[in-house]
């Protein structure tokens, strides 16, 4: 899967766990989908799963780990993965913009990301399988990029793995769920809050002011495809200037996060973020209370790849460190009622978990 700021590959196993012990759970919405790695894990444990992410790029990587299923995609995925991997490259906008305007890749892999792209977009395919397709590029293109995991900026000297070729893979899409296929929607979580509903609902909000859209904006427009005019060194689409979240926003996350957990229509929530957030935990939990009891799980984590590097100035140079290197994630659970005072062994955690 790409390298993503906030996605919960640590916790996936700690997540599944606790959706499993809760009683009769059957589907989930994972409002903040990302990269769906939640989702897919989800999906694999027999839950049907809705995803929803308001970029395009997730939205496809939802399409693809959580819509799609492998007894319908998988064998022409194959297929097209093996046709592509012998096209020749073609420079075109992805060149043009990322490996000449801009160093996130090398030219003759820009120049494969274009061939294949322009082939993809010829085929006219099923909008799940081309989301597969998609993922397959994008995973190939994240394996030889250059940067440190954002894409705000590329790295001064390239990275050692933006030398190897391009490789699409096949993308590990799961099979049909017992409960019924799984979906995904391009929607802002508030909008989305008031049309879905399940068992229970994810929540996966960003922390801070940065931007998913700018931090991943040559997903956004690999998947698009629009050849948007860009702007800056980094080569960022125009439309990073207006498209925005009330969840990035110190003032608006509080009013969004109340508003979302107000419309879902679920028996349980499962809340993620970390003590660095604009929203601290007695402020979440207070927020929480209103729809139940809240039990909340911390873990200590090792921060961002960024936070480990230091902090430099625009020729490159270390100017600084970070002041800390940890921090640690909140995993919050609301049910109905308090739990009954039996206990159940959760990811390492003891907790107080019959619920019902
Ligand atoms: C912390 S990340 C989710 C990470 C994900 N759980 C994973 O493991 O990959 C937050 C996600 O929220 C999405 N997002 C931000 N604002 C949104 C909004 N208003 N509506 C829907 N999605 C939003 C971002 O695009 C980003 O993918």
């Amino acid at each position: 899967m790409i390298k993503y700021i906030g996605s919960k590959r640590v916790l996936v196993p700690l997540i599944v766990d606790v959706m499993r012990s809760l009683d009769g759970v059957a589907t989930v919405v994972d409002l903040f989908s990302g990269t769906s790695r939640v989702g897919h894990a989800l999906k694999r444990a027999g839950l049907r799963v809705h995803a929803n992410d308001h970029n395009a790029y997730a939205a496809t990587l939802a399409r693809c780990y959580v819509q799609a299923d492998a007894e319908d995609v998988r064998t022409q995925a194959g297929r097209l993965v093996s046709e592509f991997n012998v096209l020749p490259g073609c420079a075109g906008y992805f060149t043009d913009t990322f490996c000449v305007r801009s160093r996130f890749f090398q030219p003759k892999n820009g120049e494969r990301v274009d061939a294949i792209r322009e082939a993809i977009a010829s085929k006219g395919l099923d909008p799940e399988l081309e989301s597969v397709l998609l993922v397959s590029l994008m995973e190939a293109a994240d394996r030889v990029d250059s940067t440190t995991g954002v894409q705000m900026a590329y790295l001064k000297q390239w990275a050692p793995r933006a030398f190897n070729d391009l490789q699409l893979r096949v993308p590990d899409v799961v099979p049909r769920t017992p409960h019924g296929k799984c979906s995904a929607s391009e929607l802002d979580a508030v909008a989305a809050a008031a049309q879905l509903s399940a068992d229970a609902f994810y929540l996966d909000p960003p922390y801070n002011q940065h931007k998913y859209l700018g931090n991943y904006h040559v997903w956004e427009s690999l998947v698009r495809w629009d050849k948007p005019p860009v702007y800056g060194t980094a080569c960022k689409r125009q439309d990073c200037r207006s498209r925005s979240s009330d969840f990035n926003s110190r003032t608006g996350i509080k009013d969004a996060m109340r508003e979302v957990i107000g419309r879902a229509n679920c028996r349980y929530l499962v809340v993620s973020f970390n003590n660095e957030g604009y929203i601290d935990r007695a402020t979440m939990e207070e927020l929480l209370r209103e729809r139940g009891h809240v039990t909340v799980i911390e873990r200590d984590f090792r921060r961002y790849v960024g936070a480990q590097i230091g902090i430099h100035n625009p020729q490159g140079q270390r100017v600084g460190t970070v002041s800390h290197l940890r921090n640690k994630e909140y995993l919050y659970l609301v049910t109905p009622e308090r739990p009954s005072g039996a206990v159940a062994a959760i990811g390492g955690a003891t907790l107080p978990l019959v619920l019902s």
